[in-house]
């Protein structure tokens, strides 16, 4: 059972992936894509695979976060309780309210809740790495 929470661990880690995805897949489109011409099936393309992200990304966020949950209630069960990993957790449901403030009540217009789940994005980021190379201490 060790082994699946492990592996429902590496879910989480991967729904999160193209849950940031959002913003380098911005970044280089305005530093290169939109610089190239309108018409080339590159740029289209490419535009697709960006909407499809951005429109997902709460998705991709709540799927991260129902993983999260059987990885917890698993771990708990099988493993022990990881401090590295709660401390990973909590920054992770900060960002969800983050995300839904900026999404349903701020309606996506850029002001500091964006800055905030910008940072709290990279937070993560940290406290995941460090449970892992911690081996979920
Ligand atoms: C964003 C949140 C989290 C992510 C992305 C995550 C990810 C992972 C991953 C990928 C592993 C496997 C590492 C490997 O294969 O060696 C792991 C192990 C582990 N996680 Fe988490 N985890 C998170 C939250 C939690 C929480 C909240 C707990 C608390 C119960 C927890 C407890 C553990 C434990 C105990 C292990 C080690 C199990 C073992 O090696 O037998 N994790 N985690
Ligand atoms: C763990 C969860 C989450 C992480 C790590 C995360 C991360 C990010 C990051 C890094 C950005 C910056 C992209 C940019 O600069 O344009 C962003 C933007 C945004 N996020 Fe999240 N997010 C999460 C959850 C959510 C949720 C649950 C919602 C909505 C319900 C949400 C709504 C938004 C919105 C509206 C933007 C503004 C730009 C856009 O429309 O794409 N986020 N998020």
């Amino acid at each position: 059972m060790g082994r699946y929470a492990n592996l429902i661990g590496w879910l989480i880690t991967l729904s999160l992936f193209l849950t940031l995805l959002n913003y380098p897949i911005k970044a280089v489109y305005r530093k290169w894509v939109s610089k190239m011409d309108k018409e080339t099936s590159f740029r289209k393309g490419y535009l697709k695979v960006q909407q499809f992200l951005i429109k997902n990304h709460r998705w991709f966020a709540i799927s991260a976060t129902v993983f999260l949950i059987a990885h917890l209630i698993l771990q708990i069960q099988y493993r022990w309780f990881s401090r590295t990993g709660a401390l990973a957790a909590g920054l992770l449901i900060l960002n969800i309210f983050l995300g839904a403030y900026g999404h349903y009540i701020r309606k996506k217009k850029k002001s500091a809740w964006l800055y905030l789940h910008r940072i709290v994005a990279v937070l993560v980021i940290a406290a995941i790495v460090l449970h892992i190379v911690s081996g979920g201490r």
